[in-house]
C-alpha cells in the first residue's frame, strides 16, 4: 500500500515507520529538516519537506496515498491548533481520493491521558476525563471519527499508553536518570500506568492502516498495570550504580512542569481488547520485566544518534 506518514522523526512515528517499511509498504513521508529527508530517502522513503501548519505543502501528495498515519505533534502552545488543521487538511485529502471510489484510511494518533483517572479496567467505550495537557483530545477524536461514520472513508483513532523502548520518552527518561544517579517521581508513585513497546505499537498501527476491518478507537497498552514505583525500581535495580529515588510532591511537580505534572499522576487500569481483535499481541509485557532489554535498546539508540 502507499502510505503517507507524518512525524516519521518523532518517538511513535519513527518506531511506525520501521514496521510499514518491514511489511513492504510504499511509505511518503512529512519531514521538517531537509537533511532528514535526506536520511530517509536512504531507507526508500520518499519524503516532503513541509509543515504541519502549511496545508499545500502536503495536502496533494497525502491525497495519492491509499492510507494516512498521523503522528505528529507540534511540541509548542500552538499543538492542539497545529494538529486541527493538520487534521483538517488529511481528511480533505482522503475524503477527495474515497470520493474518487478509492478505499482509503485514516488513522489518527491520540492518547490514553484522555481517560484521566480510570475506575475499573478501562475500554474503548469508557467515559473521557481528559488532564489538562489532552484536554483539546475529544474534539478532535470526533473529528475523525465522525469523518469515518458514512463509509465513505475508514478512520482510526489510536490512544497510545505511555510508550517505552529505545531512548526517547518517559521511561527513556527514566533510564538517563538512573545513569546519572536521581530519579524522580511526581507523587507518591503508587499509581498504575498503562505502557506500551514502541514496536508493539507500530504493529497496531500497520494493522489499522492496512486490515479493512479496523474502524473506531483503539486502545494500545501491555495490560501489565503496573505501579510507577514498581518500574522504578526495576530500573534501579539493574543500573550500573544504584540510583537514589526522589519522590515529589504534585504541587512541587507542578510548579516545576506544570499540568504534565498531573498527567504523570495519573492512575490508570486500560484493556486492549479491540486491538486484540485485529490479531494484534504485545510482544512485551511489562516494563519492569523488560529492564536489561531496555537498557541495552537505551544504550544502542544512544550510540546510533
Ligand atoms: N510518546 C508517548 O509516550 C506517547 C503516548 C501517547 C500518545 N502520544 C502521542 O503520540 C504523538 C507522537 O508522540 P511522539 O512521542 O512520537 O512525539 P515526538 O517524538 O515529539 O515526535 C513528534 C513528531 O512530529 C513532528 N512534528 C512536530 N511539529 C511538526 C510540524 N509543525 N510539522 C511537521 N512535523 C512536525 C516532529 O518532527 P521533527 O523531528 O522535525 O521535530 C516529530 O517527527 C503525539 O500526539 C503524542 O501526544 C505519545
Amino acid at each position: 500500500m502507499r502510505i503517507f506518514l507524518t512525524g516519521a522523526t518523532g518517538y511513535i512515528g519513527s518506531a511506525v515507520l520501521d514496521a510499514l517499511l518491514r511489511s513492504g509498504h510504499d511509505v511518503t513521508a512529512l519531514v521538517r529538516d531537509p537533511e532528514r529527508a535526506e536520511r530517509l530517502s536512504l531507507r526508500g522513503v520518499q519524503s516532503v519537506v513541509g509543515e504541519l501548519s502549511v496545508p499545500k505543502s502536503y495536502a496533494s501528495i497525502a491525497e495519492g496515498c491509499d492510507a494516512i498515519v498521523h503522528t505528529a505533534l507540534e511540541q509548542s502552545k500552538r499543538a492542539a491548533v497545529v494538529d486541527r488543521q493538520a487534521i483538517e487538511t488529511l481528511l480533505g485529502s482522503a475524503i477527495r481520493r474515497a470520493a474518487k471510489g478509492n478505499p482509503v484510511a485514516f488513522v489518527y494518533t491520540s492518547d490514553l491521558w484522555i481517560l484521566g483517572n480510570t475506575s475499573g479496567a478501562a475500554g474503548e467505550e469508557a467515559p473521557l476525563r481528559p488532564t489538562t495537557v489532552v484536554d483539546w483530545r475529544p474534539e478532535h477524536e470526533k473529528l475523525v471519527l465522525d469523518a469515518g461514520r458514512g463509509r465513505v472513508l475508514r478512520t482510526v483513532v489510536v490512544r497510545p499508553g505511555v510508550v517505552y523502548g529505545g531512548a526517547r520518552g518517559i521511561v527513556g527518561d527514566f533510564l538517563k536518570d538512573a545513569a546519572n544517579g536521581l530519579i524522580r517521581i511526581v507523587g507518591d508513585g503508587g499509581n498504575r500506568w498503562a505502557c506500551v513497546y514502541d514496536r508493539d505499537l507500530a504493529d497496531l498501527y500497520v494493522r489499522a492502516a492496512t486490515q479493512p476491518e479496523a474502524a473506531g478507537i483503539y486502545h494500545v497498552n501491555d495490560e501489565a498495570d503496573e505501579r510507577v514505583n514498581d518500574i522504578v525500581e526495576a530500573v534501579a535495580k539493574h543500573a550500573k550504580m544504584e540510583p537514589d529515588i526522589r519522590h515529589m510532591p504534585l504541587d512541587e511537580a507542578r510548579g516545576k512542569l506544570g499540568p504534565y505534572a498531573d498527567a504523570l499522576v495519573l492512575n490508570q487500569i486500560v484493556r486492549s481488547s479491540r486491538a486484540r481483535g485485529l490479531g494484534w499481541t504485545p510482544t512485551l509485557h511489562s516494563v519492569a520485566g523488560s529492564v536489561p532489554r531496555l537498557f541495552e535498546e537505551f544504550r544502542t539508540a544512544r550510540v546510533a544518534a
